[in-house]
């Protein structure tokens, strides 16, 4: 690792301490390796037989001295599974992550790097999977955890985060709220934000979704990638890393089309891209079951919509309704039980396929971001809402038998 980029102006800051954003125009920073020299040196082959987790490609992951190690609990190199449904669509299944979801690669990466500056404080807004990340890793790392989160986030999200030891504050509010608390608070605390994209090694975790695309798929990018976004930041991560690996010669210049499903009742990126936008705006009344989704502004919109864009990608939304007979379909045929935003990359798939955006022929990998286990309290809720009378073999029925 040289150095940290901001994604903005350009501008280069020092890596060898804690960064949020650019300080010049609050642009988002990337983290930058020295490619060039690893070209040649560092080959695909040379990853066979490597730890079985996002570990593995430690060489574009921020450096150690010898004597640190990162902060894993065994995140990343999850499945990727054929489907059985749809022949060519492969469903890389981030359900298995620590802590249920791909933020876990997130967490690993910002928190081996806060332990590293010596950092004993972390703040973070969330959703609720990032906060139950966030207070795994911090309590695997011995670093205090200070997390928002909407009160109504998923059972399991509080249950979690307080049996990690996190400091936990439930808002009447939405993550937007939570983000504007942490930022309110962070200095007189002394606190690290670590908010997506507001510090620039959650990226380089999720980043490794992108490595393993291409390494499962043989080195050969599928033709479109869908994924559920909330702040984007798999989505940005996983551009980065075709990048990455284009410069060290691993692929080519292919890119997948990028496919971004978000919630019909929070979709801020869906809007600005269809309006022709480069940023969105902030989404009033944002209402869905998949929590993950209820990002009402990404702080890295402009990010997400220029991928969209340069990947000749798209941005559709899927009703809780969808989503929920998604899952269902996902469980009964493929055997994942998905989170809500995860299903809602197959209701996305299938509307492209009926329009003609994809082909039965098109090489496909759709995201499962989670797990259902994680949103057993919103299923049933949602459950109840689609169907008022229990029907004999819904979960929320009280009559049998199944
Ligand atoms: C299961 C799940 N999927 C997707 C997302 C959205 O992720 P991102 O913020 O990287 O777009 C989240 C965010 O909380 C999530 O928990
Ligand atoms: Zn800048």
């Amino acid at each position: 690792m040289s150095y940290v980029e901001c994604t903005r102006c350009g501008d280069h800051l020092a890596a060898d301490r804690p960064q949020n954003v650019c300080p010049k125009d609050g642009g988002v920073l990337y983290v930058r390796y020295g490619l060039a020299s690893l070209k040649g040196k560092l080959r695909r082959e040379d990853l066979s037989g490597r730890v079985a987790s996002m570990w593995r490609y430690a060489e574009v992951l921020p450096e150690l001295p010898d004597n640190e190690k990162p902060v894993t609990l065994g995140e990343g190199f999850t499945p990727m599974l054929p489907s059985r449904e749809h022949p060519n669509v492969y469903i890389k299944d981030e359900s298995l992550n620590p802590t249920g979801s791909f933020k876990a690669r997130g967490m690993s990466a910002a928190v081996t790097m806060a332990k590293h500056y010596g950092l004993k404080k972390l703040a973070a807004p969330s959703a609720g999977n990032a906060g139950g990340a966030l207070a795994a890793y911090a309590a695997a790392a011995g670093i205090e955890a200070h997390i928002f989160m909407p009160k109504d986030v998923p059972i399991a999200n509080r249950m979690e985060c307080d049996y990690y030891g996190a400091h936990v504050t439930l808002v009447d509010g939405l993550i937007s709220d939570c983000g504007r608390m942490v930022a309110e608070r962070k200095d007189k605390e002394g606190w690290f934000d670590v908010s997506t994209l507001k510090e620039p090694f959650r990226v380089e975790g999720k980043k490794t979704m992108g490595y393993e695309v291409a390494e499962q798929l043989g080195w050969k990018l599928p033709q479109a990638i869908v994924y559920p976004t909330g702040g984007g930041v798999g989505m940005i991560g996983m551009w980065k890393a075709f990048d990455e690996m284009e410069e060290l010669g691993w692929i080519g210049s292919e890119r997948p089309k990028m496919i971004s499903v978000q919630a019909a009742g929070c979709a801020p990126i869906v809007k600005a891209w269809e309006g022709g936008k480069g940023a969105s705006e902030m989404w009033t009344d944002a209402a869905t079951f998949a929590a993950g989704l209820r990002v009402p502004k990404a702080y890295g919109d402009y990010l997400i919509l220029s991928i969209l864009k340069k990947s000749h990608g798209t941005a559709l939304a899927a009703t809780d309704e969808e989503i929920l007979a998604a899952m269902r379909r996902w469980a009964s045929v493929e055997g994942v039980f998905a989170a809500p935003e995860g299903a809602a990359s197959l209701v996305a798939y299938r509307k492209l396929r009926a329009n003609g955006f994809l082909s039965a022929e098109d090489k496909v990998v759709l995201f499962n971001t989670g797990s259902a286990y994680k949103y057993l309290d919103m299923i049933e809720a949602q459950e109840k809402k689609a169907r008022p009378v229990p029907a004999a073999r819904s979960i929320g029925g009280i009559i049998g038998p199944y």
